[in-house]
């Protein structure tokens, strides 16, 4: 256990979980005592992984869940609190990337991935809410991005939607700081994953060039940073964006 930071007792909602920067955020919070409660596009890959973790530790479920539905988040945020009766903490990351020059962009690609990361975290956040604010405590970290702050060429879309999601971010922040809810985002630059590794070589080439600590960052980057903002360490911290990025965006 993590000396530092402790959710023992604590149930943690994680979307995007099946893999990637997900996956990482699961198997660190719930190494440090959290109850996990997955959703992903992708049920096998996220059923796997609650099984990986129930077999040594705190209870994890899995949940098929399209977060851009309202319907299907607002069954899962039932079936959540039916299957372990809270929830404290809220982690939006699921994404996609429909990457492409803004004059070329068609209405499906920008319409999805707007979908996917703005209406899914809104829907996420309105339905997991509801039970937070009645508590009268919880955390929310939303995954940004710093293309969402200094925007970036070809991906019109995806910067939109971060951009977005750190508005989001500040007003849920302001709506819910009264009842104890805090909500915060973290802000990746160019993370080694499975998204990332079907950019081109040169795509990676020229963004590892602008980061000043000379490395890609690794899933465990950002998920120390989430699960700090998640914790009862960060209690005096909401609306605020913390930049893992190797210095990318100063
Ligand atoms: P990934 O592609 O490896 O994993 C994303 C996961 O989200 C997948 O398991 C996928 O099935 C799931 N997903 C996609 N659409 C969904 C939907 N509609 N409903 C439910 N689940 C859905 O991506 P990665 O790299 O782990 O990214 C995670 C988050 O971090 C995303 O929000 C991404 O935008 C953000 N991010 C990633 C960076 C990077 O360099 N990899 C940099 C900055 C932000």
């Amino acid at each position: 256990m993590d000396p530092f930071i402790d959710f023992s007792g604590k149930v943690a909602v994680v979307t995007g979980g099946a893999r990637g920067i997900g996956a990482e955020i699961c198997r660190l919070l719930h190494s440090m005592g959290a109850s996990i409660a997955a959703m992903d596009l992708n049920k096998e890959g996220v059923e796997a992984l609650a099984a990986e973790l129930s077999a040594k530790g705190p209870k994890a479920a899995g949940y098929a869940v399209n977060v851009a539905d309202s319907a299907q988040v607002d069954s899962a945020a039932d079936a959540v609190l039916k299957d372990f009766g809270k929830v404290d903490v809220l982690v939006n990351n699921a994404g996609i990337t429909r990457d492409n020059v803004l004059i070329r962009m068609t209405d499906e690609a920008w319409d999805l991935v707007l979908n996917v990361h703005l209406r899914g975290t809104f829907l996420m956040t309105r339905a997991f809410a509801r039970p937070m604010l009645r508590a009268r405590k919880g955390s929310i970290v939303n995954m940004a991005s710093v293309v969402g702050i200094m925007g970036n060429a070809g991906q019109a879309n995806y910067s939109a939607a971060k951009g977005g999601i750190i508005a989001l971010t500040k007003t849920s922040a302001k709506e819910f700081a009264g009842r104890g809810v805090r909500v915060n985002a973290v802000a990746p630059g160019y993370i080694a994953t499975e998204m990332t590794a079907a950019m081109t070589q040169e795509a990676r080439d020229a963004m590892l060039k602008a980061v000043p600590l000379g490395r890609p960052g690794t899933v465990s980057d950002v998920s120390s940073a989430v699960a700090f903002l998640a914790s009862d360490r960060a209690e005096y911290i909401t609306g605020q964006v913390l930049q893992v990025c190797g210095g990318m965006l100063m």
